[in-house]
């Protein structure tokens, strides 16, 4: 912006016409916001947008790809145990959509497994025509807009660091029971897994929060207003920057894994050491008496050690 109005001034200066100046500046701001929205995906792809047509491509793709376990209108299948093949999807939103297809969770090669990330089968026009789809059915969150899940550019340093370290408390208090320390994942109840956060986009990431994927609780906007939600994602992608410092992380487990290993590997090595200190000076003590004694505990037939062979 400096640079344009310098650039603008100088012209002018040439010119002898102050006027000129400002009308290079206006023309200046029109073309670069002209090509700056023609250039930037960003402005087209607004989730708003849905279209009727929309809604009836995704249901089409619906049909082939997601009724035999969702059900012909997203009303969910029963099995005979009383589980489900398929969930309702009444309700559940384009957010849900977006991120269980959009991460390669959804479609499901089989029920009963927790759903992984996966490659994903379909593109981004057909992510949101699914999500339409489904979305149009009831009511739930819808899918969450680039502010909503990135800090604002016009921070200061210092108000971005706080968002980080007010992110990080967050994520301490509501997410490292599952997701670990350092957001490195880790096991949970009946076979199942709370994934890894590093490299996971902050859209499915700000989702994932918005509905709550499987073992995950949801964090609806009373639990957990947008800021904050925007905060965390804030830390976790700045733990992503952050190298680590040299030597083996230990898995990052934090003291626990650090004491256990001190215990098993320091102390353990110390008791080694002790107990092979200890064997090396009884040994000579102990060799004497059993030369004398192995004749004698042998018995008639048994083939004749070395060593017994020596001392006869
Ligand atoms: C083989 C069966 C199967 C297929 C095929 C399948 N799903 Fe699912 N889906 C499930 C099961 C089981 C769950 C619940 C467990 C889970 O979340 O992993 C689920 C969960 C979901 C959820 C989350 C619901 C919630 O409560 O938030 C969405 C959204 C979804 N599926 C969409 C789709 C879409 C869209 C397709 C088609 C592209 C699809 N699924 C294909 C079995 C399937
Ligand atoms: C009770 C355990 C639990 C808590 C607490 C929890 N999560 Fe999860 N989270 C899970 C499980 C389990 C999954 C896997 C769901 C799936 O595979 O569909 C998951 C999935 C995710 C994913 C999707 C990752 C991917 O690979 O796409 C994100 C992002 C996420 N969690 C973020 C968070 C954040 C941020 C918090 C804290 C605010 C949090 N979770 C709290 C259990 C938990």
């Amino acid at each position: 912006m400096r640079l344009l109005t310098r650039s603008a001034g100088r012209l002018s200066r040439h010119r002898r016409k102050p006027l000129a100046g400002l009308a290079v500046l206006l023309m200046a701001l029109l073309i670069t916001g002209g090509a700056y929205s023609m250039f930037s995906p960003g402005a087209q792809a607004e989730p708003t947008s849905t279209t009727d047509e929309d809604i009836q491509a995704g249901r089409e793709l619906f049909l082939v790809g997601c009724s035999t376990c969702h059900g012909a209108n997203g009303e969910g299948i029963p099995t005979v145990g009383g589980t489900q093949y398929g969930p309702s999807l009444i309700d559940v939103g384009a957010a849900s959509v977006d991120f269980q297809v959009g991460t390669g969770r959804m479609p499901l090669a089989q029920p009963g497994q927790q759903a992984i990330r996966k490659p994903v089968i379909y593109d981004d026009d057909e992510i949101r025509q699914l999500a339409a789809y489904v979305d149009s059915l009831g009511t739930g969150p819808s899918i969450p807009d680039e502010s909503a899940y990135t800090l604002p550019g016009d921070l200061t340093e210092e108000e971005r660091d706080d968002a980080i370290s007010r992110g990080g408390q967050i994520f301490l208090t509501n997410c490292t029971a599952c997701h670990n320390f350092d957001g490195s994942g880790g096991a949970m109840p009946r076979g199942g897994f709370a994934p890894t956060l590093r490299g996971v986009e902050s859209r499915y990431i700000y989702e994932a929060l918005l509905t709550g994927p499987q073992a995950m609780p949801t964090f609806s906007d009373g639990n957990l207003t947008p800021d904050e939600k925007r905060d965390v994602i804030a830390y976790l992608k700045k733990t992503e920057e952050t190298p680590g410092y040299g030597g083996s992380g230990l898995g990052n487990l934090g003291p626990v894994s650090e004491g256990l290993f001190a215990w098993l590997v320091g102390i353990g090595g110390l008791v080694g050491f002790a107990i092979w200190i200890a064997a090396h000076t009884t040994r000579s003590s102990k060799t004497k008496p059993s030369t004398s004694k192995a004749p004698v505990n042998l018995p008639s037939g048994a083939p004749a050690t070395p060593e017994s062979g020596a001392s006869a």
